[in-house]
C-alpha cells in the first residue's frame, strides 16, 4: 500500500476543481489521481502516466471501476515515461491542460517488490528499472562498468563520500563472481562501510540511490519534463512536482528558476511544501518530501 504525500497539499497547490484537465504524470497505484480526478469531477479529464507496465495497468482497471459512472472516454491511462509527455498529449490529441503533478521516484509498491531489485533489504535481482523493456538492468552496470565510471556515478547522483573506495570494492568483488542480486551488492558495502551510526541510514542507501538515478536515466527525465511540460499548461495552470532527495530537489528549483527567468511563468513555492509533524508520523516516507509548484504565464 502506497500512501500519497502531500495530498491535501497538491490538490490546493494545483487548484483542483470540477472541469479541470489534469496529468498526473507518475500514477502509480493512483493515491493523487483518486483525489484528482474527485475533484475534477464527472466533466474533467484526466491523464494517468507511468513508467511501470505492469502498475499503470493495475492501477486503470482499479480506477475505471472506481468511477465507472464517469464518462471513461474523459480518463486517460498511458504507459510512457513522462520525459515523452509532449509525444503522449500528441498520442491522445491533448493540446493543453490545466496542471501537471509529478511525485518523483519509486513507490512502495515497487521498493516492496523484491524482483525490482530497488530496496538493498530484499533479495532480488539488482534490475532497478521502472520500465523492464528499456535501458540496461543495474546488475549489468555493476558488473561492465570500470571503477571510475561506477565511482563517478555513486559519487555524482548518490553523494556518497566513499564512492570510491565502494567502486574499487565491486571491481574486486565482480572478478570472483558476478555481482546479481541486491543483497550481493549491499553486503559487500556494509562489509566495508560498518559505521551503522544508530539514527542513520543504511550504508548502502546512496549508492542504491545513485545506481537508480543512473539506470532510468532520471535526472535527463526530469530535464525533459520541466523542457517540454510548460508549453503544454494552459496560462494560470499550474506544474506541481514532489521530489524526495536534495539532488532531485536541486534540478526542480533550478528548473522553475529557469522558466520564471524566460519570462514562462513565476514559482509559486519560494520554499518548497514539505509534510506536517502528523503527517510524517503516519507516513515515515513522507519525511523527505518537498512540493514545488510553478504557475504558467
Ligand atoms: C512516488 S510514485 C508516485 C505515487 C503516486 N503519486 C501515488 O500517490 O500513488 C512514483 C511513480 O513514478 C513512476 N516513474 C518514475 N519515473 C518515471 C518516468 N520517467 N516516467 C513516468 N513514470 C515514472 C514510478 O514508476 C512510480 O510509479
Amino acid at each position: 500500500m502506497h500512501i500519497p504525500v502531500l495530498l491535501h497539499e497538491v490538490i490546493e497547490s494545483l487548484k483542483c476543481h470540477p472541469g479541470m484537465t489534469i496529468v498526473d504524470a507518475t500514477t502509480n497505484g493512483g493515491g493523487h489521481a483518486r483525489e484528482i480526478i474527485q475533484r475534477i469531477g464527472p466533466t474533467g479529464v484526466f491523464v494517468g502516466i507511468d513508467w511501470d507496465r505492469g502498475i499503470i495497468e493495475q492501477t486503470e482497471r482499479e480506477l475505471r471501476k472506481e468511477f465507472s459512472s464517469y464518462n471513461q472516454s474523459l480518463l486517460k491511462f498511458v504507459w510512457s515515461n513522462y520525459a515523452d509527455i509532449k509525444q503522449v498529449f500528441a498520442k491522445e490529441n491533448i493540446t493543453s491542460v490545466d496542471a501537471v503533478l509529478a511525485d518523483l521516484g519509486f513507490s512502495s509498491l515497487q521498493i516492496d517488490t523484491p524482483q525490482r531489485g530497488m530496496s538493498f533489504l530484499r533479495e532480488g535481482p539488482l534490475d532497478m528499472r521502472y520500465d523492464t523493456s528499456a535501458r540496461v538492468p543495474a546488475y549489468e552496470i555493476v558488473n561492465s562498468f570500470s571503477k571510475d565510471a561506477l565511482a563517478d556515478i555513486i559519487r555524482a547522483y548518490g553523494e556518497e563520500r566513499y564512492a570510491r573506495a565502494i567502486a574499487e570494492r565491486i571491481v574486486i568483488e565482480r572478478k570472483k563472481e558476478r555481482i546479481y542480486t541486491t543483497r550481493q551488492l549491499a553486503e559487500l558495502i556494509e562489509r566495508m562501510v560498518p559505521s551503522y551510526k544508530k539514527g542513520g541510514i543504511h550504508p548502502a542507501t546512496r549508492t542504491f540511490q545513485a545506481l537508480r538515478i543512473y539506470v532510468n536515466g532520471e535526472f535527463e527525465n526530469i530535464e525533459a519534463l520541466l523542457r517540454d511540460a510548460p508549453s503544454l499548461v494552459t496560462p494560470g495552470g499550474r506544474l506541481g512536482i514532489i521530489t524526495f532527495h536534495s539532488l532531485e530537489d536541486k534540478h526542480v528549483k533550478h528548473g522553475f528558476k529557469e522558466l520564471a527567468d524566460k519570462g514562462m511563468g513565476r514559482v509559486i513555492t519560494k520554499k518548497p511544501i514539505v509534510p506536517s509533524e502528523s503527517e510524517i508520523q503516519n507516513n515515515v516516507r513522507a519525511r523527505s518530501a518537498k512540493l514545488r509548484v510553478f504557475e504558467k504565464i
